[in-house]
């Protein structure tokens, strides 16, 4: 069985070491194949009381024998992961490397681990840059994170894995989503899928953080124009790089998403309303370092990115 540490347990990272745990649903047992590493406070909770997993037919609460509050009690353990899963915000990415590599973890167990980047935008793995296999993934479920110990699920939305990974997690996780009743996918065509997702986060995001409004304004009107401007300038960086989207299909993409999610607060702008860092870097952020790259000119990116930029000084 495939040892998985979750690195990150927040939001998303404690709803997929659930998914990814075998045995969950015992009454009595608990998680060994799964480890958790996050902030102390919910990790300690977690110890005391099993983590609470709200799901639409109940609140499970699941035991995990490895919880760790930092890398160092993970370095003091037993527990040797095979496969990592890194599911912090992008921002926090090169803290993150940095602690690795002064742990001088990847000497020990870690340095044989696969390395799985779960979280949204692009440039990831450029940020992250250890000498180990790091793969990546995107996801579209929703969850919320109501307090130390808690994980809520607001959406079964499908999550995408690299196809190259090494079979034997592909073959684990597929089990395990199935399982529970979860969509899984792995992509042979991995960075299209992203490509999509940064298009949709790139209009999407930065406009409801600035006009502190539901995704539903991105349909406005008066809006139309910004928007038409913002996929195209990402249709041409993606172009640059290879990936080919038709403008017309992008725009209708990120039309529908706005339409269907038009109650929804972007995760960008409940950063902002929290007064919290925005994952706005690898966001709109990469469609410009890409396009300075390629020599390409994406000055509504660039506007929108520095608008947000400013919000968080
Ligand atoms: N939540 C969703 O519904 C959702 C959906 C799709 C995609 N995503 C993407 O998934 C990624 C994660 O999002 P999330 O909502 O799960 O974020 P989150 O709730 O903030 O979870 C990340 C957790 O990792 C912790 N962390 C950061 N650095 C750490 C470190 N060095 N050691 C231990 N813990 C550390 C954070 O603590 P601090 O807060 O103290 O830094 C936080 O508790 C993001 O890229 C997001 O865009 C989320």
């Amino acid at each position: 069985v495939a040892k998985i540490l979750i690195y990150g347990a927040g939001a998303i990272g404690s709803l997929i070491g659930y998914l990814l745990s075998e045995g969950a649903d015992r009454p009595l047992g608990s998680v060994e194949n799964v480890a958790l590493l996050g902030r102390r406070v919910h990790m300690e909770r977690v110890r005391e009381r099993g983590l609470k997993v709200g799901l639409p037919d109940g609140t499970r609460s699941i035991r995990f024998e490895h919880c760790f509050s930092n890398l160092e009690e993970l370095i003091g353990s037993e527990f040797t992961p095979d496969v990592v899963l890194v599911t912090v915000r992008t921002y926090s990415l090169p803290q993150l490397r940095e602690e690795i590599t002064a742990s001088g973890a990847l000497d020990g167990g870690l340095g044989r681990a696969a390395f799985i980047l779960l979280m949204n935008g692009m440039g990831n793995r450029e940020a992250f840059d250890l000498p180990v296999a790091v793969y990546e993934g995107i996801t579209s479920m929703g969850a919320v994170f109501p307090g130390p110990g808690q994980v809520e699920l607001r959406g079964k939305g499908i999550t995408v894995f690299e196809d190259r990974m090494p079979a034997n997690l592909k073959a684990a996780f597929q089990e395990r989503f199935l399982e529970k009743d979860f969509p899984v996918e792995f992509s042979s065509n991995f960075k299209v899928q992203q490509w999509g997702k940064l298009l949709v986060n790139s209009v999407v995001n930065p406009i409801t953080a600035l006009t502190g409004r539901c995704n539903g304004v991105v349909l406005s009107g008066s809006l139309l124009a910004t928007v038409e401007r913002v996929v195209e300038e990402c249709v041409e960086v993606a172009a640059l790089e290879g990936v080919h989207m038709e403008r017309d299909a992008a725009l209708d993409l990120v039309l529908s998403v706005a339409e269907t999610t038009a109650e929804n607060t972007s995760s960008m702008l409940k950063d902002v309303q929290r007064g919290r860092e925005t994952e706005i870097e690898s966001i709109n952020g990469y469609v410009v370092r890409q396009g300075e790259r390629h020599g390409a000119i994406v000055p509504v990116n660039e506007a929108l990115f520095a608008l947000v930029k400013s919000l968080h000084p």
